[in-house]
């Protein structure tokens, strides 16, 4: 699949990628951040009686909960669709070391295919969830106080507790392999070398030569 990616002959930065920010791990944040969102305006909605008293005189109405539970949902599910697009297309441009392992004993690459996979597992998830939500906001629970089934609550907790993992693991490939990311890359080069180096000794990332493998190590 590189050599897919070669062909396109796009100019890579020192980050190994077209652009300077990676934008998978921005985006990534937009679907664990909502729908962790979502989960907790949902079990406030659900414990309505006994989060009332807590909130004091301030306390919304028990559907404004829910009313945030599924629309941080839908926001969720939304994002979720270019997180997946740009974590396969930044994967595709990593170069993941070799010879490391993770904190949980995993290779890098072994680390990406199990993080690509239950990434996509997730999407499928999130959007199930969605669609599940949505009969019960519009049809099955239109007039009942409770919005949500607890079935569809434990769901929505084994969603978190797998997001969570996945999250984990892509911390290993950022902060672990450095895939992708310039200061990791720049400390590792550091160590290769057995002494500090400068900024100025590190190629531009305003103005790189064009690369294949940012770090100059082997693969
Ligand atoms: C629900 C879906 C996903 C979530 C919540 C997620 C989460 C994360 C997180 C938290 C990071 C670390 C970011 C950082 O600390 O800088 C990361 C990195 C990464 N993820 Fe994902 N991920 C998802 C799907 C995917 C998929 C489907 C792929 C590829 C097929 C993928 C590939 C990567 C790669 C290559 C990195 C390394 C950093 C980079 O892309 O620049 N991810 N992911």
């Amino acid at each position: 699949m590189n050599s897919v990616i070669d062909n396109l002959g796009l100019d890579l930065y020192l980050n190994g990628l077209p652009y300077l920010v990676p934008i998978h791990p921005t985006l990534v944040h937009f679907t664990i951040g909502l729908f962790l969102l979502a989960f907790l305006f949902d079990v406030i909605g659900a414990l309505y009686v006994f989060a009332k008293p807590l909130m004091g005189k301030l306390a919304p109405g028990r559907a404004v909960f829910f009313d945030l539970g599924w629309w941080n949902l839908v926001g969720s599910a939304t994002f979720t669709f270019a997180t997946v697009a740009f974590g396969f297309f930044e994967m595709f441009l990593a170069q993941p070391p070799a010879a490391e392992v993770s904190a949980w004993g995993l290779s890098a690459s072994r680390t990406m295919l199990i993080h690509g996979v239950g990434g996509t597992i997730i999407l499928f998830l999130l959007v199930l969830l969605a669609v599940w939500r949505g009969c019960q906001r519009y049809q099955w629970r239109v007039n009942q106080p409770r919005q949500v089934q607890i079935p569809y609550l434990f769901a929505a907790a084994v969603t978190a507790g797998m997001i969570v993992v996945q999250g984990e693991m892509g911390a290993h490939l950022s902060t672990d392999f450095g895939i992708h990311n310039t200061t990791v890359n720049g400390l590792r080069l550091q160590k290769e070398r057995g002494e500090a180096v400068s900024i100025d000794q590190l190629p531009d990332p305003f103005n790189p030569p064009r690369q294949s493998n940012p770090t100059g190590a082997e693969p």
